[in-house]
């Protein structure tokens, strides 16, 4: 545990720019919502506390939390620092370092993090930004430096002037304190901006007139700095962390053939060896073995399960489901609520029709069946090992082993 370490995630806000009932920390990229990757990067540096600051429905999200995060709420958004205020409230024991991260910044890198607090403990420094330079730093507050190049200051878009408009470094909103520093400077920050809100951003100005030590260092890669503000920036944010997500699998040893159209969810595992072709969407909660062949056009949802060396091929579509080794499912198919055994056949255009209205249903189809085109298996039912369904059978009852059965409904044949 780093125990000169506090870290503050401020999630209050609404996300106006989002248009929408749902806090903007709950937007979700590549299967998770956007706060629980704030968390992780916490959680990665071994804080003694952290507090999360929540305000627009503050249940909601509370429910979301790990049980070792505190939470503070935030009474009305009136700005960053009064967000920052109310978390300090939590952490009355603690002297050290104060990191404040935000919530709308998921793409944050541990490595650049660390970077951070190194530079800012070593050089005992009483707030440090974590800056980045941008060509268009549209919606991004400005550094300002003074004539010997020292931050100064940061001035917020909304209340720049045209000068300041074109200085192309930006803050991130990630910053480093000293608490003591910060406390100070919080309680003369005043909402003297067009927003009429308190800026923590304001405590740069407020301690570099003091004389206190400011300082700022650059991200390497600008990209983790997108803070999310829209649904536009959600979908970069999200192309992203997909990007990330790809790569790490490529590098593990799954091949993705087109890692552009390729949308694997978070915390998804793949074996090594296998092949995901283009067009498919694996959501979370997803597990595939070994040198199994994906795709195209697949989509695999959560609860699935699928064992070393099947193929699931084109417009496949999976939930809730176990998919048996070296199980064959080429061509267009729903399984859901199904256990399906080794060597299993699934014939083009297979159905389990699950869903009955009300409740949801199993099919259970054992080993070496050889499931025949365009099948409907209505669950509850079971399909016995090495049995047989013809071509547009629609099931009712259960097949037994070895045997066939045909028609629709279908009937079992005499052997
Ligand atoms: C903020 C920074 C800006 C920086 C940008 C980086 C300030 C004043 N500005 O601007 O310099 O370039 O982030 O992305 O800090 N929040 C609260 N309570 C509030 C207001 C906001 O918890 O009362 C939270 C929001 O939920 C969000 C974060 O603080 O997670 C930042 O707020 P946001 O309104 O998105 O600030 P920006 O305009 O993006
Ligand atoms: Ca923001």
């Amino acid at each position: 545990m780093n125990k000169d370490i506090a870290v503050i995630i401020l999630a209050a806000g609404k996300g106006e720019r989002m248009k929408s009932e749902i806090p903007k920390v709950m937007h979700k990229l590549c299967g998770r919502n956007m706060l629980a990757y704030v968390l992780d990067l916490a959680a990665s540096l071994r804080p003694k506390k952290t507090v999360v600051v929540l305000g627009y429905k503050h249940e909601l999200v509370a429910k979301s939390l790990p049980k070792n995060i505190s939470a503070v709420v935030q009474k009305k958004l009136v700005g960053t620092a009064d967000a920052v205020k109310e978390a300090l409230t939590k952490l009355k024991d603690f002297q050290g370092t104060v990191l404040v991260l935000y919530g709308d910044t998921p793409l944050l890198k541990k490595e650049s993090v660390d970077k951070l607090l190194k530079y800012h403990i070593e050089n005992k420094v009483d707030a440090t930004l974590l800056t980045a330079q941008m060509d268009k730093p549209a919606g991004y507050g400005r550094v300002l430096r003074d004539k010997l190049s020292s931050v100064s200051g940061v001035v917020e878009e909304k209340d720049a002037d045209d000068f300041e408009k074109d200085i192309q470094e930006v803050n991130t909103g990630i910053i480093c304190f000293n608490k003591l520093s910060l406390e100070a400077a919080l309680k003369q920050v005043r909402p003297n901006n067009r927003k009429k809100e308190y800026y923590l951003t304001d405590t740069i100005k407020i301690l570099y007139t003091e004389g206190k030590l400011v300082d700022g260092i650059k991200l390497g890669d600008l990209q983790e700095a997108l803070g999310i503000n829209s649904r536009v920036d959600l979908a970069k944010a999200g192309a992203l962390m997909q990007q990330r997500i790809n790569e790490k699998f490529m590098l593990d040893g799954v091949t993705i053939v087109d890692a552009g159209s390729t949308f694997i969810s978070y915390g998804v595992k793949i074996g090594q060896d296998s092949v995901i072709y283009p067009f498919t969407a694996v959501e979370s909660d997803v597990k595939i073995g070994k040198r199994c062949s994906i795709g195209p056009f697949a989509h695999l949802r959560e609860g699935t399960r699928v064992a070393d060396e099947a193929t699931l091929g084109n417009f496949v579509e999976t939930i809730r489901s176990k998919i048996g080794a070296k199980v064959f499912a080429k061509h267009f198919s729903y399984l859901g609520d199904a256990s399906v055994g080794r060597k299993v056949n699934i014939g083009a255009g297979t159905v389990t029709a699950n869903f009955d209205g009300r409740n949801k249903h199993s099919t259970v189809i054992k080993d070496n069946a050889m499931i025949g085109s365009d099948t409907i298996l209505v669950a509850p039912v079971k399909i016995g090992k090495g049995a047989f369904t013809g071509a547009g059978a629609v099931v009712l009852n259960d097949v037994p082993e070895n045997r066939k059965a045909v028609g629709v409904p279908a009937r079992i044949l005499k052997k």
